[in-house]
């Protein structure tokens, strides 16, 4: 296998007294697509900020293309989690797509023709043609995310880092999103880290899956990971994984400390008939037993 794009060993991350990551180990090979799955909390965020140098880790390293990042690390894209826009700024959505490329490129000029081909490029590649020419703060929340998507992407990155792409997006949205995202990993062997608290519409798509829970990850295939055996050690207390009509449910713990990863999602968004919008069955049962992480 080629070198990982991104290795993250032993990673530990300490805020204010409290351990948020602890010991996270995993890696991302050229052009694979995972999902960084979490509760509100977990950590997702964090480790994003520690993967760019914008958290020190206070255990472990982190490896860009095999080496410790730098400033002049430019293999990876970033999608940030929140990005309030005013509806009355004057940027379009091509100018924040340009805005990346100038970025990426401090102290290089970049031919304005070629800029403006670049941009045209990125705008087709994630269908925001149509709306690019309106200003960002008034475009909708799928809309938004495509540009941003495109804003990361045109410094040419080879690892893309979106957290929580998803979130106040509707169910439509997001599976476009997710769709553009895979195209984009399949199509331009740009590795993805998408993070979500929602793991369903990520199914189809993953080649792995990091999850997170009590600051812990556990990393493989979503068959290696999960699993009732595999949440239950990494939770600490017993983890109930449950097919509903072809949707995952993870039921971790009971009570008021319940973290039910996907339920609202499952009970939402099921359609009449219990048919799975986008599939991505998993039958623990039949998954084999093997280890977990690389
Ligand atoms: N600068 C900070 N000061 C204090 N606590 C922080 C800080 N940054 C993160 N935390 C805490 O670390 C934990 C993890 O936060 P983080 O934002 O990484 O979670 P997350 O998984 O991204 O959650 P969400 O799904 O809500 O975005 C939270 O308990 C949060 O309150
Ligand atoms: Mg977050």
């Amino acid at each position: 296998m080629s070198e990982a794009v991104l290795s993250v060993e032993g990673l530990g991350v300490r805020i204010a007294g409290r351990q948020v990551l602890d010991g996270v180990d995993f890696s991302i090979a050229p052009g694979e697509f995972t999902g960084l799955i979490g509760a509100n909390g977990a950590g997702k965020t964090t480790l994003f900020r520690a993967i760019l140098g914008l958290q020190a880790a206070g255990q472990g390293r982190i490896l860009v293309d095999g080496r410790p990042r730098t400033r002049r690390t430019d293999s990876l894209g970033y999608v940030p989690q929140k990005f309030l826009l005013d509806p009355d700024l004057p940027l379009r959505g091509r100018d924040l797509v340009g805005l990346g490329l100038d970025a990426r490129k401090l102290g290089f000029t970049v031919n304005r023709r070629r800029k403006r081909d670049l941009v045209e490029e990125m705008l087709a590649a994630v269908g925001a043609e149509a709306f690019a020419d309106t200003r960002v703060g008034r475009l909708s929340g799928g809309e938004q995310q495509r540009i941003l998507i495109a804003h990361a992407l045109i410094s040419g990155p080879r690892l893309l880092l979106a957290d929580e792409p998803l979130a106040n997006l509707d169910l439509r949205s997001s599976g476009e999103v997710v769709a553009l995202l895979a195209r984009v990993c399949r199509e331009r062997g740009v590795a993805v880290l998408i993070s979500a608290h929602e793991i369903n519409p990520l199914l189809p798509v993953m080649d792995r899956i990091v999850y997170l829970a009590g600051g812990r990850a556990a990393s493989g295939t979503s068959e290696e990971v999960i699993r009732p055996d595999v949440l239950s050690r990494l939770y600490g207390h017993h983890v109930d994984v449950i097919d509903v009509h072809g949707r995952v449910l993870i039921v971790a713990g009971a009570g008021p400390d319940a973290d039910l990863q996907g339920c609202e999602e499952t009970v939402d968004h099921t359609l009449p008939g219990g048919a799975s919008d986008l599939g991505g069955s998993i039958d623990p049962e039949k998954s084999e037993a093997r280890g977990v992480g690389r």
